[in-house]
């Protein structure tokens, strides 16, 4: 199927103020603390990268890797680990850092896959919520836009591997043509 880049949702200023504003609220909830960030490759890099210098406190950050199986612009529910932590996270105060959910079942797993081995805490950290597609409840502790059900890319988020390097969410749209 063949597609265009469409609209901006959402324009760098417009992240750039909200992701201040989420690493300020971390600042002040962690007072004290030194919370690990895990990031879920590779959407959340460049969110992640903005996040921790937002945030006024020593913090420290790791990567975990994640893939549904099933269509790309759809997520089957069925989760795989694709590339696991370095660091032990027992006792840490962990923060998943996430670029959007969907149906909520990448989080869902990564979660409970997290939970069991056993953090001080565990706290949930997106930039974008689709919030009328979720299909499993979840707790999501700090969120940066609520966005409606469109496909988005740009500023981590791609379509086929495309598109990350935009500075902007723009919506991408199917071309008739196809
Ligand atoms: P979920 O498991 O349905 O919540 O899917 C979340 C994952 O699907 C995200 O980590 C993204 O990789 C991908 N995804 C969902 N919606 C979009 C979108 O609008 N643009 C780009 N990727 C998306
Ligand atoms: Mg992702």
């Amino acid at each position: 199927m063949a597609h265009q880049l469409g609209r901006t949702l959402i324009t760098r200023d417009e992240i750039a103020a909200r992701v201040g504003e989420l690493g300020q609220a971390i600042g002040r909830d962690y007072a004290g603390r030194s919370p690990l960030l895990v990031a879920v490759l590779k959407g959340a890099v460049v969110f992640t990268a903005d996040l921790i210098r937002a945030i006024p406190l020593s913090v420290g950050f790791e990567f975990m890797g994640v893939s549904s199986y099933g269509s790309r612009a759809r997520t089957s529910g069925v989760v795989r680990l694709t590339s696991d932590l370095s660091v032990s996270i027992e006792g840490r105060d962990v923060i998943i850092v996430e670029d959007i959910i969907d149906t909520g079942r990448t989080i869902h797993y990564l979660r409970r896959n997290l939970a069991t081995r056993h953090p001080r805490s565990l706290a949930l950290c997106v930039l974008l919520d689709k919030v009328a597609r979720r299909e499993v409840e979840l707790p999501v502790d700090y969120v940066g836009f609520v966005i409606p059900s469109d496909f988005v890319v740009g500023y981590g988020l791609d379509h086929d591997g495309l598109y990350r390097n935009l500075a902007d969410i723009l919506v991408l749209e199917r071309t008739a043509d196809s």
